[in-house]
């Protein structure tokens, strides 16, 4: 099967030399073909370049995209898509002046979401998920990492990464799975914090390895959460199954998250809210791809993560939606693109480049997807008309994609 486009008004993030990521100025930086056509066979580009030169034998199907711009699918390196109802509840509190730690201090935050999901059968949180990854791919999420985190028993825990392997099997876009055990202290533990460390290293890990249930390890590494020690003991022991780190860092504060992920080779650390000048530092000359999760920030009213310090340092950024019942009930990634250009000062072009190669980057996808590029997997969002692709962060909340494919095949 050979799917041809024809007369794209623009096509996105052409690569024509595979690149692992885009870092400071080349963040600015997003190659692309005008007046364009791209050439599809089952599930792989094999071609693309300017109309004049497009291909004419051998096409099973043409689509003619006049008006239109084509560019790869969003690459969503963090979310917690496998959870049970909502919190809708703490939401109308937050608003009525609780704080999201006064909250959970209440036994609401991620304990209330853990008590859900025990007492949810694998079916029916199966078909929540799914529920929800279904809606993300039709807007245009084609590569996603989903973590655990809300289980916090060893058979809720492995409950959920269960799902995710399932999702897997089921659904054609890209999945990693990441283990999140440290999410929170379970209520039983509460002052026992080593007995549930343990747990975590000496239960969870080794069933999770065994039945090979997880690529990442994560933890969340906060004041009030786990403490950089806790972080350190849990990443080593993942290291043990080969589990590597992308971490939840520098949410609320800034307690050397950063330097123990970078210090533990994690390919990512996530969140970023609060930087101090030392862990921008603890950043640079690494392979560690720091990440910004702007739904959080608006959803909580917490800052933004400072994406022109970072990126003017000359850094990497990726962008995620971090999608879960607490600080980011959205996987819209298009509303993650357009709040980073509208509260982080980022640049369309360097939203896009966030959302894409980098984003891959932060998956270890890099060499299948995130750039138009010979070879990768035909992953690609087709645009209602529009005059230009900075149309796609300026229109926030209007949904501008015409069609979603996946593998070569369109999903609407
Ligand atoms: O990434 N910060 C830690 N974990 C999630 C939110 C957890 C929740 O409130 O349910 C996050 O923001
Ligand atoms: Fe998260």
């Amino acid at each position: 099967m050979r799917l041809l486009f024809t007369n794209i008004k623009e096509l996105l993030q052409v690569r024509e030399t595979p690149i692992a990521f885009v870092s400071g100025k080349d963040m600015a930086v997003l190659p692309t073909i005008k007046n364009a056509y791209l050439l599809v066979e089952d599930d792989k580009i094999i071609d693309f370049g300017k109309m004049k030169n497009c291909p004419t034998n051998n096409i099973t199907k043409t689509i003619d995209a006049t008006g239109k711009i084509i560019l790869p699918t969003w690459c969503d390196s963090h979310t917690h898509i496998v959870y049970s109802g909502n919190r809708e509840s703490e939401f109308v509190d937050r608003i009525n002046g609780m704080s999201y730690n006064a909250i959970a201090n209440n036994g609401g935050g991620i304990l209330n979401s853990a008590k859900k999901l025990q007492n949810t059968t694998e079916e029916a949180l199966y078909k929540q998920s799914e529920q929800r990854l279904k809606e993300v791919i039709l807007l245009g999420t084609g590569a996603i990492e989903i973590k655990s985190g809300y289980g916090l028993t060893v058979d809720s825990e492995l409950k959920m990464l269960r799902i995710i392997k399932k999702l897997k099997t089921n659904y054609p876009i890209k999945i990693k799975a990441t283990f999140l055990g440290a999410h929170a202290l379970p209520a039983i533990f509460k002052n026992k914090k080593e007995k549930y460390l343990n747990l975590i290293i000496n239960e969870m890990l080794p069933q999770i390895a065994k039945e090979n249930l997880a690529n990442y390890i994560d933890v969340f590494c906060e004041t009030g959460y786990f403490s950089v020690e806790d972080t350190n003991l849990i990443l080593e022991a993942g290291k043990k199954y080969n589990l590597t780190p992308k971490i939840h860092v520098n949410q609320f504060t800034s307690i050397g998250g950063v330097q123990c992920g970078v210090k533990h080779k994690a390919l990512s650390v996530d969140h970023l809210e609060i930087m101090t000048s030392e862990d921008i530092e603890a950043l640079k000359n690494t392979k560690t791809m720091p990440v910004a999760l702007p739904g959080c920030s608006y959803f909580l009213n917490i800052p933004y993560t400072p994406a022109r310090q970072i990126i003017d340092s000359g850094l990497p950024l990726a962008l995620a939606t971090d999608y879960n019942p607490g600080s980011s009930p959205s996987g819209n990634m298009n509303f993650v693109i357009s709040s980073a250009c509208i509260k982080m000062s980022m640049t369309p072009k360097e939203a896009i480049n966030a959302a894409t190669i980098n984003g891959a980057y932060a998956m270890g996808l890099e060499k299948e997807l995130g750039s138009i590029t010979i070879g990768k997997t035909a992953n690609f969002i087709l645009t209602k008309p529009i005059n230009s692709y900075s149309v796609l962060p300026y229109s926030f909340g209007t949904n501008l994609i015409e069609s979603v494919y996946i593998q070569g095949k369109a999903i609407k």
